[in-house]
């Protein structure tokens, strides 16, 4: 059993980094040298996906350009000799992927944008990440650890992470019935819930696991949170007719959709970056040394 098609549902606009993204899509943000969009996508493909669909809408013309073959600027690279960026240029997709852009004619939700990726996917269980919480898997990537999860149970898996009770109004809360260590079979979904009306504090992260008969239902999804049709609600109809499973990924979850949660991501990325790790680390020692340094003075 192999997952082969990832849906990547990036037409949102991205307000709350304007005006980084007036003109540029929000997952294409690097994070030290590479758009969020291109982690996404690396991920998927490590864990087995070959057809990438991508629900894009306006100003999003940057993420089909990334994914696009540059010639111009291959044989610049090969002229000059640059043979290393060269290979990295050329490694953005790999032999035997392929890229579908489908247009989301309105931005009327999550549901809806996945929706838009029904005749691409068809008949099969697919893949969907939300470029915008960036996952640095401990062992594995977050996606090849939930297909481990696929592989043995043959149903819908979607990434989970205890959050503050204080922040359920930020994501889809399940309320769910343990079958494993960090496995649990969910009864109960709801779209960001008040605190006090969570039927837990475990939230759903952006990755999913799903099978095609999700689109039937998303055809029959109602507005709902924010007036949008949410993803949440089709999978609450779901869980009537077929098993969704609860996973617990290890690893760190960076929440790129919020500013501080993309520079800390930067500062995470930075000091494992290969070639700056080390300045990196010494610069960072030598500016918290000096706010170590006028904190003494200001209590003296
Ligand atoms: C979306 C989903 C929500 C999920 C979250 C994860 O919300 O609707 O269920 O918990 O992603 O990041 P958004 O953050 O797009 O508002």
């Amino acid at each position: 059993m192999r997952i082969r098609k990832a849906v990547f549902p990036v037409a949102g606009l991205g307000t709350r980094f304007l005006p980084a993204t007036k003109a540029s899509a929000k997952e294409m943000l690097p994070v030290v040298d590479k758009p969020l969009i291109q982690y996404a996508v690396q991920e998927a493909i490590s864990a087995g996906a070959q057809e990438l669909i991508f629900i894009t809408g306006r100003s999003k013309n940057s993420i089909m350009d990334h994914f696009d073959k540059a010639y111009e600027l291959e044989a610049e690279l090969a002229a000059r000799g640059k043979s290393k960026l060269l290979e990295t240029v050329q490694d953005i997709v790999p032999p035997g992927v392929t890229c579908i852009f489908i247009r989301q004619a309105e931005a009327l939700g999550l549901g809806h944008a996945v929706l838009q990726a029904w005749p691409a996917v068809g008949d099969e269980d697919f893949y969907v990440i939300l470029a915008d919480d960036l996952i640095d898997g401990r062992l594995q990537p977050c996606l090849s650890q939930m297909h481990r999860v696929y592989q043995q149970y043959g149903t819908s898996v979607l990434a989970t992470q205890r959050v503050p009770q204080e922040e359920t109004g930020s994501y889809g809360i399940v309320d769910a019935q343990p079958i494993g260590p960090g496995l649990s079979e969910i009864k109960k979904m709801v779209e960001k819930p008040k605190p006090e009306n969570a039927p837990s504090n475990l939230a759903v992260v952006g990755r999913y696991i799903l099978t095609p008969r999700i689109f039937k239902l998303l055809e029959r999804t109602q507005r709902g949170a924010g007036g949008e049709i949410q993803l949440t609600d089709a999978i609450s109809l779901m869980l009537n007719e077929q098993t969704v499973l609860a996973y617990e990924f290890e690893g760190v979850r960076h929440d790129c959709g919020s500013k501080l949660g993309y520079l800390r991501a930067n500062v995470e990325f930075g000091l494992k970056h290969p070639e700056l790790a080390d300045d990196f680390r010494a610069y960072l020692h030598e500016m918290t040394a000096g706010w170590h340094d006028q904190d003494k003075k200001r209590k003296a």
